[in-house]
């Protein structure tokens, strides 16, 4: 999405994450946003105003003492589409959520009854304090909406716990999703647990067994449920495709692994859409060096993957919605069966025989089949339209 004709404010408090805000004020001016950045003292002793002057083309503020500006910070509580706070420092969240005003963004925040979004950024163990749990529970309950922070280096080191602020298209994703849907959307609230694209399994280190998908139809149910408020959870098999901003990912290579990926996430998920296409055999025994080329043939043992929809454990979510991709004339029969057999509220039918539908091209042509027995039968669509029809459906079903 553009942001073009919406002004931004963008709070930036003293981390080293700040480097990053660099960049986020950039794309969002490049976006088409008018962008007034506001520093903490902090802040500044990272990076200089004249910087984010260069980068927004605006005058930036830092003080409520400046001349002619005495109340600007209520000008840019009121006006501004959107507030974004990044990186939000353990402090800032801590005088925000108390409802202090001793500074111009802290003035500007306690003066903004719009939207805030803040991407938290600090030392691991002081996003796991119980004082700085109590402060985002505190703004979250004001509305406040959060992105981040990630697992990931941080400036003292590595670490395994999330502190690191989220980069700046991940952040810029969260906020167009902000912008168009007021932080609600049809699907706030609700878990929703993608997979996609293929499976590999190996015959030995350097051979695999595995089908053209090229995850495009997953990817965009991801891309389209994550603009609907969802939080979406993609389990991806190999592909070459860019990851969906806001989504959160987990790469998996065999269909075993997307079996347990997917049995762990759907737990606390709402819906489940499977549009991977995982193999369905392995070979029965894999080589761990590699197989030397003989004269002849070869013969291969395999054995049956886990269904991995068949298999679905209790509880499950509350919408699973399958796949069923045929290539023969009986195809509504087949996916009728599959629907049945794995349980499935709705199962999408693609035949990978017709031009334009199918693995690795860009558009799909699906009829969407219920359980109760109704189908939608759709004309050639884009990927991204077919995942909009689909959740469309899955909508239907949760209310
Ligand atoms: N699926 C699954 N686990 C597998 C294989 C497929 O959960 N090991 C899922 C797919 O993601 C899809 C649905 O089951 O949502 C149907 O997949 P499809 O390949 O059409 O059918 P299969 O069940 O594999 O049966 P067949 O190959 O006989 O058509």
């Amino acid at each position: 999405m553009s942001f073009a004709g919406r002004h931004v404010v963008l709070g930036v408090s003293g981390g080293i994450a700040c480097y990053k805000s660099c960049t986020l004020a950039r794309r969002l001016t490049e976006d088409g946003a008018v962008v007034d950045v506001v520093l903490t003292a902090s802040a500044a002793e990272f990076v200089r105003p004249v910087t984010f002057e260069a980068l927004t083309g605006r005058p930036v503020l830092t003080s409520l003492w400046e001349p002619d500006r005495a109340l600007a910070h209520i000008g840019l509580a009121k006006q501004p589409d959107l507030a974004i706070l990044a990186p939000a420092t353990a402090n800032v969240l801590a005088r925000a959520a108390m409802g202090m005003a001793d500074d111009l963004l802290t003035a500007l925040l306690l003066a903004r009854s719009g939207p805030v979004l803040a991407a938290p950024a600090m030392n691991d163990a002081m996003y796991a304090h119980p004082a700085t749990r109590a402060n985002l529970k505190t703004l979250a309950a004001r509305g406040w909406q959060f992105i981040g922070p990630e697992i990931g280096p941080l400036a003292e080191g590595p670490s395994d716990r999330p502190g690191r602020m989220s980069e700046p298209d991940t952040i810029l994703a969260a906020a167009a999703r902000l912008l168009v849907t007021g932080g609600g959307g049809r699907l706030a609230g609700k878990t929703v647990v993608v997979t996609a694209g293929p499976t590999r399994e190996h015959l030995d280190p350097v051979r695999v067994l595995t089908n053209p998908s090229s995850g495009r139809m997953g990817y965009a149910l991801a891309a389209a449920a994550y603009a609907r408020g969802a939080e979406v959870l993609l389990v991806t098999g190999p592909t070459e495709l860019p990851l969906p901003l806001g989504v959160t990912a987990h790469r998996v290579e065999t269909t075993a692994e997307m079996q347990r990926a997917v049995q762990a996430l759907v737990k606390k998920a709402h819906v489940l859409i499977m549009a991977a296409a995982p193999a369905d055999y392995r070979p029965a025994t894999s080589a761990a060096t590699k197989r030397p080329r003989r004269n002849g043939t070869l013969t291969l043992e395999l054995e049956a993957t886990p269904d991995i929809l068949a298999t679905l454990e209790h509880p499950r979510p509350g919408v699973v919605v399958g796949f069923a991709l045929e290539t023969g004339g009986d195809g509504v029969a087949k996916a009728r069966q599959k629907l049945q057999d794995k349980a499935l509220d709705f199962v999408v039918l693609n035949d990978a025989l017709e031009p334009g539908a199918g693995f690795e091209v860009a558009t799909n042509r699906v009829t969407i089949i219920g359980k109760a027995g109704a189908a939608i039968e759709l004309p050639l669509l884009s990927k991204r339209d077919v995942a909009e029809k689909i959740l469309d459906a899955v909508e239907r079903a949760l209310t």
